[in-house]
């Protein structure tokens, strides 16, 4: 029997008297790709923020490996993100730092990474999603899609434990969704990468998730393979890899 790697148990959020996530319990698997779908405004980016700590929950518990996070203070959360990258929907990039910068920009925060090794470090990062030859341009100046792929090499310059992907193909032309795709897998092939990947390309489901999670109206609705999602008869389900999916 497998160990999860993190486990989150009953998690619920709320935002006034919105309740976000009523009651979430899901295990994710070390070395796994692990999907999730889920009509816009479900939960899903709200739910990945809690897994390094960047929001609190209301109730329940998030265990990676063997420590509670939602028991952690504020100040313990390092090692947990050192765990833990993200990858944020839209980027979050800082607009007065240059590409290398905002890449380079975890791995300044660790005190005992030197100049040159961050220079090799980022400039690695910045090959695998083909934006060597950008490093000194400004985010205003990149289009949508190399931005994405800034955050991308930002969220995995200090090959962290688990990488949290949200929304990495939104905007992409197919190429570059390929692309992300691809080192999506390899991160978990080569390095040994646990992947949660949030996304509404179905496409890029059946070509890289081991599991796949669906959530709704905040809960968890349904787990399984990506056959097991293709062979489903869920009607639910159905209208979402069909593409008629509705809004919460
Ligand atoms: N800071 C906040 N304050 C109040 N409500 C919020 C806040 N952040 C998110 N919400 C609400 O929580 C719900 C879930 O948001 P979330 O961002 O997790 O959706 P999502 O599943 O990621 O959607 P999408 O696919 O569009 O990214 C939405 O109804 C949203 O309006
Ligand atoms: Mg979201």
């Amino acid at each position: 029997m497998k160990t999860p790697y993190i486990r989150i148990k009953n998690l619920h959020q709320s935002f006034g008297d919105r309740e976000v996530l009523r009651g979430i319990d899901l295990d994710i698997y070390r070395g796994e790709t692990l999907v999730i779908l889920g009509a816009s405004g479900c939960g899903k980016s709200i739910l990945a923020k809690h897994l390094p700590g960047l929001l609190r929950p209301l109730e329940g518990e998030i265990w990676v490996g063997d420590v509670d996070i939602t028991k952690l203070r504020e100040r313990e959360m390092g090692p947990i993100r050192h765990q833990i990258g993200m990858m944020f929907q839209g980027g979050a990039l800082f607009d007065s730092f240059t590409v290398f910068e905002n890449v380079a920009f975890p791995l300044r925060e660790e005190s005992d990474c030197k100049e040159d090794e961050i220079h090799r470090r980022v400039s690695e990062a910045l090959e695998i999603v083909k934006l060597g030859a950008h490093a000194d341009q400004f985010p205003s100046d990149i289009s949508g899609g190399m931005r994405k792929r800034v955050a991308l090499a930002r969220a995995v310059v200090d090959v962290p434990a688990c990488i949290i992907y949200d929304e990495p193909h939104a905007g992409l032309d197919p190429m570059t969704a390929d692309t992300i795709d691809r080192l999506i897998k390899t991160l978990q092939s080569d390095h040994g990468i646990t992947n949660i990947v949030i996304t509404h390309e179905i496409r890029s489901v059946f070509r890289i998730a081991d599991r796949v999670v669906f959530m709704k109206l905040g809960k968890i609705y349904w787990v399984g393979s990506p056959m097991e999602l293709q062979a489903t008869k869920d009607p639910f389900l159905r209208d979402f890899i069909e593409g008629n999916a509705q809004e919460d």
